[in-house]
């Protein structure tokens, strides 16, 4: 039976094309309930993109939950028989996004039994296969966590240290990897291979002599002979050159324990594809086999045709390669604007008195946004600019998923706690804090294991001690002018700011050759 595109959608034309896909590498289809025991997730959140989860009471009285996940299901159900098993499902999947939740459509596929480099090979290529059948324009990134377990491991960092560390070599955050390895009293030499590490980008022949360089220890050299032997599988297969080497692709140690891949399409700006092997998942259910499997999320797929928000038939074609820039509007963007122009990045446009709010320059390669400056790290986030230039107290309280290039330097503050003159803290009471950043104040005083109320402002915060409203503020504080005016004083510093340069993660690897020129101009 044929059906044209007004009967079958994108997105059900993209099911049924992976679905023959994995069938002809012989993975059966596998089919669940929507719901499982709440237990199931309660006990494995760290395996979770999130721990908010839909619940209700089944009619036994158990509680239940709307699934957020397909992977934990199947590890469950699945007998440890040493069969090997292979299993592709489409499914919907219910988790938190932008506040609310949603019902997402994923396709994926899982491989469990006795795996080699053969199988891991094979789902690599369906993997990138299956990037192909929904895009022209797509990238698969692979990254190792055996080679990460290891670095760590030599380190001596306690699991919190791990996690931070991590973090940071998720965001390329260059500048915070010194200030952590400084703290943990690192060696300089393992700095510098932490360091070179996160900037390394690009296929295997291409980066395996630098990597080499990196290894540590035998653990850290065996996880390159297991890439080494996987992508010699990718090559006799012909996937090889199409597939590049990321070490910013991290995930949970606890579950994950070699490699670990993500898929990017063109236009759609977060990961459209994500997997890996996770045989310490199994371990906790006391399977013993090896597994890995990866899912797609298809709701993604819509947004691949109306990106950057410009209408159609504008530059389009001749800007793809453009880099997109959200700069803040005020002073701190002005500065920004100074050094891009510097750097070659002129629009001379930009120097109009005008409330235009969009310039661009064919000619150097560039566009750019003047934003609110707390919503620089949203845009960059979607996708609509490649790259801003943000405070870090932005990207502190929303916590966005996006690279942190590059310190500029510049928009130097701190983020501190004041009080009126003379005040003196009761242990005995709850502290009512005003802020304009609620997260980073929750967080500070979590940590010190201080109750508080949260009172979140818009602007003059230094206003609500004077009038009784808070006992303290956490602001920004920068020449200390409005705290002195006001008879404050700053009682605690929490956090350094600056302006940095953030990209969003999937413009860094489609766009790559010009951000990395970008930064190095803008470095110089
Ligand atoms: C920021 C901050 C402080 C002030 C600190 O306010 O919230 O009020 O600057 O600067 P200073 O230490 O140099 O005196 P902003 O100007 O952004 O206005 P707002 O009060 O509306 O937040």
């Amino acid at each position: 039976m044929d059906y044209s595109n007004d009967v079958i959608r994108f997105d059900e034309q993209a099911i049924l094309c992976l679905r023959s896909l994995y069938s002809e590498y012989g993975y059966l289809p596998y089919r669940m309930s929507r719901f499982e025991e709440y237990g199931l997730y309660a006990e494995n959140k760290a395996f979770l993109s999130s721990g908010e989860i839909i619940t209700f009471t089944g009619a036994n009285g158990k509680l239940m939950a709307l699934r957020p996940d397909v992977t934990l299901s199947i590890v469950k159900h699945t007998l440890d028989d040493g069969s090997l098993k292979k299993l592709y499902y489409n499914e919907y999947i219910y988790r938190p996004d932008s506040g609310d939740f949603k019902e997402q459509m994923q396709m994926g596929l899982e491989c469990i039994g006795d795996l080699g480099a053969d199988l891991m090979g094979e789902v690599l290529m369906l993997a990138r296969q299956s990037l192909k059948e929904l895009s022209i324009n797509s990238r698969l990134d692979v990254s190792h966590m055996g080679f990460f377990s290891a670095l760590l491991q030599c380190a001596k960092l306690n699991a919190d240290q791990k996690t931070t560390l991590l973090r940071s070599v998720s965001e390329k955050n260059i500048p915070e990897i010194y200030a952590l390895c400084d703290e943990y009293k690192l060696e300089d030499s393992y700095r510098d291979k932490l360091a070179a590490l996160v900037m390394l980008y690009g296929s295997f022949d291409e980066i395996i002599a630098a990597l080499r360089e990196i290894s540590i220890n035998d653990e850290s050299d065996s996880a390159l002979r297991e890439l080494d032997d996987v992508f010699k599988v990718l090559k006799s297969l012909g996937v090889e050159t199409d597939v590049n080497l990321d070490f910013t692709i991290v995930n949970d140690l606890n579950y994950y324990n070699g490699i670990i891949f993500q898929g990017f399409i063109e236009g759609i700006p977060k990961k459209v594809l994500s997997g890996g092997r996770y045989d310490e998942l199994l371990r906790k259910f006391n399977k013993r086999s090896g597994a890995v499997g990866f899912a797609v999320n298809l709701d993604l797929l819509e947004q691949q045709n109306h990106q950057y928000g410009i209408p159609e038939n504008t530059v389009r074609a001749a800007s793809d390669k453009i880099i997109n820039v959200a700069l803040p509007k005020g002073r701190l963007g002005e500065d920004a604007y100074a050094v891009f122009e510097s750097a070659g990045y002129a629009c001379p446009d930009m120097n109009e008195e005008s409330r235009r709010l969009v310039f661009e320059s064919l000619e150097n390669g560039v566009r750019y946004f003047w934003v609110k400056p707390s919503d620089v790290s949203i845009y960059v986030e979607r996708g609509v600019a490649d790259i801003g230039v943000v405070g870090k107290d932005i990207l502190l309280e929303y916590s966005s998923d996006v690279y942190e290039l590059l310190d500029l330097g510049m928009g130097i503050c701190r983020m501190c706690i004041a009080a009126e003159k003379g005040y003196v803290e009761q242990q005995d009471r709850v502290l009512r804090v005003a802020t304009k950043f609620p997260n980073i104040a929750r967080n500070h005083y979590e940590q010190k294991g201080r109750a508080i109320d949260i009172i979140t402002l818009n602007g003059s915060i230094e206003l609500a001690p004077l009038l009784g409203l808070s006992d303290v503020i956490v602001d920004i504080v920068e020449t200390g002018q409005t705290l002195l005016e006001n008879n404050l004083e700053a009682l605690e510093k929490i956090v350094d700011i600056s302006a940095r340069l953030i990209s969003n993660k999937a413009s860094y690897k489609f766009k790559h050759e010009a951000i990395r020129k970008l930064c190095s101009s803008i470095k110089k």
